[in-house]
Formats: C-alpha cells, sequence, structure tokens
C-alpha cells in the first residue's frame, strides 16, 4: 500500500504524492485547509467526537487500542482521538503505515486475543479491502464485553487515494458486525441518504 499526501501542483490544483519526505510549508496548509473544508461541510469528525465524549464519560483503566491512528505532520493527535480518554486509561495509538510513527498494527491481523477492553476503528474499514478479515480480527483483539466503535462514511468524498475502496449501508455494517452479541448503529444526517454512520458492538461473555 503506497500512503499518499495531497500536494498542490504548479497550476493551484492538487496532485497526490507519496508519503516520505516533510511537507512543506505550503503543503501543509493545503491540507489543513483541505481538511478544515471537508469537516465543515460534512462535520463527520465532530460528530464521532461528541459521540465519544459520551462513550468515555467516566471510563478509567481500559485498555484501548485505536487503529489507523493516521499522520502526526499536522500534529500528534490530528487524526486520532487520544485526547478524549483519561490518562489512567492505557491507550495504544497504531497504523499500518511505519512511516506514522504510531505501533504497527495491520487491522487485517492484529494477532491478539482478549487483549483490549476498547478498539477505536474510526474511518478506516473504508480503506480496507478485506473487509470481513478486518472485523473477525478486532473481534478476536477484543476481551468479552469490550466494545468496538466503528466509524464509515457513506456520502463522502473520495479520500487516501487509491486505497478508497468502500462505501457502507447500515444493513453492511449490521451484516459485518454479526460476531458481536449487540450493535448499536447511529447516523449522521438522513436514515436513507446518511453522511457517515458509527457504530458501537459489544463482544458477548463467552463469544
Ligand atoms: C482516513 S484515515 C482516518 C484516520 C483517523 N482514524 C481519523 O478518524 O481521522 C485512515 C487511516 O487508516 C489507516 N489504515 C489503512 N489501512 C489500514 C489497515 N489495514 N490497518 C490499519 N490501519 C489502516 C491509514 O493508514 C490511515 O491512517
Amino acid at each position: 500500500m503506497t500512503p499518499l499526501h495531497l500536494h498542490p501542483d504548479s497550476e493551484g490544483g492538487r496532485v497526490e504524492a507519496p508519503v516520505g519526505r516533510t511537507p512543506t510549508g505550503r503543503e501543509r496548509l493545503t491540507t489543513r485547509t483541505l481538511r478544515a473544508g471537508v469537516h465543515l461541510v460534512f462535520g463527520t469528525r465532530s460528530w464521532v467526537r461528541r459521540n465519544l465524549e459520551q462513550f468515555v464519560e467516566g471510563m478509567t483503566g481500559k485498555r484501548i487500542l485505536e487503529i489507523g491512528s493516521g499522520r502526526q505532520d499536522l500534529g500528534r493527535d490530528a487524526y486520532s482521538f487520544r485526547e478524549l480518554f483519561d490518562a489512567s486509561n492505557e491507550f495504544v495509538q497504531s497504523d499500518v503505515v511505519p512511516e506514522y510513527g504510531h505501533q504497527l498494527v495491520d487491522v487485517r491481523d492484529i494477532g491478539l486475543e482478549d487483549a483490549y477492553d476498547v478498539i477505536l476503528c474510526l474511518y478506516v474499514l473504508e480503506h480496507v479491502f478485506e473487509v470481513e478479515e478486518a472485523v473477525r480480527s478486532m473481534h478476536r483483539a477484543l476481551a468479552p464485553g469490550g466494545t468496538l466503535v466503528v466509524a464509515v462514511p457513506h456520502l463522502y468524498p473520495y479520500h487516501d487515494e487509491p486505497t478508497d475502496y468502500w462505501r457502507f449501508t447500515d444493513h453492511a455494517l449490521r451484516q459485518l458486525l454479526r460476531p458481536f452479541g449487540s450493535v448499536e448503529i447511529r447516523v449522521r444526517g438522513p436514515r436513507k441518504m446518511p453522511i457517515a454512520l458509527l457504530a458501537f458492538a459489544t463482544k458477548a461473555h463467552g463469544g
């Protein structure tokens, strides 16, 4: 997988180029502006944040794995939700791209069993072609009674190409999350034309 940055071209447009060098100030500004614009229009990040704030209220002493914690060139937590969690929790930031500087974890093969109380997989599954493998791997890595939080876009621009593979309906999400004991799905936007979906899936005891 070749990770991409958006870079401005000489005509004021945008070109994509592999990561691997420090972006210039202008490139950073362009990326920041584009990202802020998309988040402003679609509100997907602030919506997840609000839902997570409720979810983490009073949460202490838990083991949390964040999948796809993202790039750090705009700040350590620019793409991560780590700051929402109380410091008594053990919070592991991870990504499949070594250059991002997090613990190296491929969601398709986490390789752990019953290891985490919470797994966050926020705006990652649309970039994973083997999506069922990913869900099975996260189910294995969660402790019984643990919660998987998944956010996926629906009506949302292509991003991080060429690894933008999927858009999900709530029906697909329910099917994907069928290994879990209980699943609650929240929708951003109209139910039949959502912008994004957020699922809280709990692993059954003995499941
Ligand atoms: C659109 S970004 C989302 C970043 C962040 N979670 C957020 O909500 O802003 C997708 C992230 O998923 C990561 N990713 C893609 N495929 C992955 C895989 N197989 N395993 C783990 N992370 C993956 C990418 O490297 C990228 O950091």
